[in-house]
């Protein structure tokens, strides 16, 4: 059996409608905060499992009869670290024979403002590649399904006003890292291993601006603007200050480089390559 955390989130959910074209939904456990959240999940066959990452009861219950853990980090900032050992311990003295950790593709992290964040994702790989669990690791990098949170949901009107000057991403949508996931959950030989997930090619943010022109025939602009007006008028949207700090964070991030990452283990993983940034803005924007 394999259980997947942060099932009724974005990408645990991807990783479950992989996982169910390729297992029995009964092999399949939905680990979730809210029962109320998981009815479609029910509806499949899946078997939904309640708890929490601060509960180890909750984990211990969970992980009975579980051979496979997909573990979706967490999103309780401050904790996440405390949380993801939890896991892991449990899955220890559960005897779990993998358990695939989901974290970030970045470098440089010690000099970002994200750094407590980012740094507790690569604390949890190091705790679990001593943990003695078997382990695959997906460091997975900025999703394309953010853009329209970065860029704005009218962003075909407006253009793109963002400090993000030229820094490049390998953009990759989530749909496609949660079938990267699931894969590793079922093949075998990704036992102790990392893989870094980043799309084929790098963007900028001009380059993103013009493949909107493109899909939309619309011409979407793209101004790098400063980053302290940008969190003015973030502040000015009501956006709470953790908010803004985190949207601020990443932003910087993208334009210092610390996503400018490459690799082709997406593309093994997924025995094919990617689908582009063109294809995956049209899917996001749904145009
Ligand atoms: N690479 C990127 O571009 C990128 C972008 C966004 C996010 N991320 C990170 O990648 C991860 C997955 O992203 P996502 O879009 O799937 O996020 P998401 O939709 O917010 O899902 C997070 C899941 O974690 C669950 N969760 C949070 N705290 C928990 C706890 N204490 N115990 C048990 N479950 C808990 C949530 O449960 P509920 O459903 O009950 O809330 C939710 O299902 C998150 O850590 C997120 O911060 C990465």
């Amino acid at each position: 059996m394999i259980l997947v955390t942060g099932a009724t989130g974005n990408l645990g959910r991807a990783a479950i409608d992989q996982l169910l074209t390729k297992v029995e939904p009964s092999e399949i456990v939905a680990f979730v905060r809210d029962e109320g959240k998981a009815g479609s999940l029910k509806e499949k066959g899946v078997q939904i499992r309640i708890g929490d990452f601060d509960d180890i009861r909750s984990l211990e219950q969970a992980l009975e009869g579980v051979d496979r853990v997909l573990l979706v980090s967490s999103t309780a900032h401050g904790k996440l670290f405390q949380q993801h050992k939890n896991v892991i311990d449990t899955a220890k003295k559960a005897n779990i024979k993998q358990l695939v950790y989901t974290g970030t593709a970045v470098k440089d992290e010690a000099n970002s403002t994200l750094k407590a964040m980012l740094e507790a994702h690569f604390q949890t790989e190091e705790y679990l590649r001593n943990s003695s669990v078997p382990y695959t690791i997906l460091r997975n990098t900025m999703y394309t399904d953010t853009l329209p949170l970065f860029a704005g949901e009218k962003v075909f009107d407006t253009g793109i006003i963002l400090p993000a000057g030229d820094g490049q991403i390998p953009f990759a949508l989530r749909r496609e890292m949660g079938e990267a996931a699931a894969n590793v959950l079922v093949q075998t030989g990704h036992e102790n291993r990392t893989y870094v997930l980043t799309g084929s090619e790098l963007y900028s943010f001009k380059e993103v601006a013009q493949l909107m022109s493109e899909v939309s025939g619309k011409n979407v602009t793209y101004i790098s603007s400063d980053p302290k007006a940008h969190e003015e008028m973030l502040l000015s949207f009501g956006i709470p200050e953790f908010g803004i700090a985190t949207i601020t964070g990443f932003i910087t991030d993208m334009r210092e480089g610390r996503y400018t990452i490459l690799s082709d283990d997406f593309e093994v993983l997924l025995g094919r390559k990617p689908l582009s940034l063109k294809e995956g803005l049209q899917e996001v924007f749904a145009i």
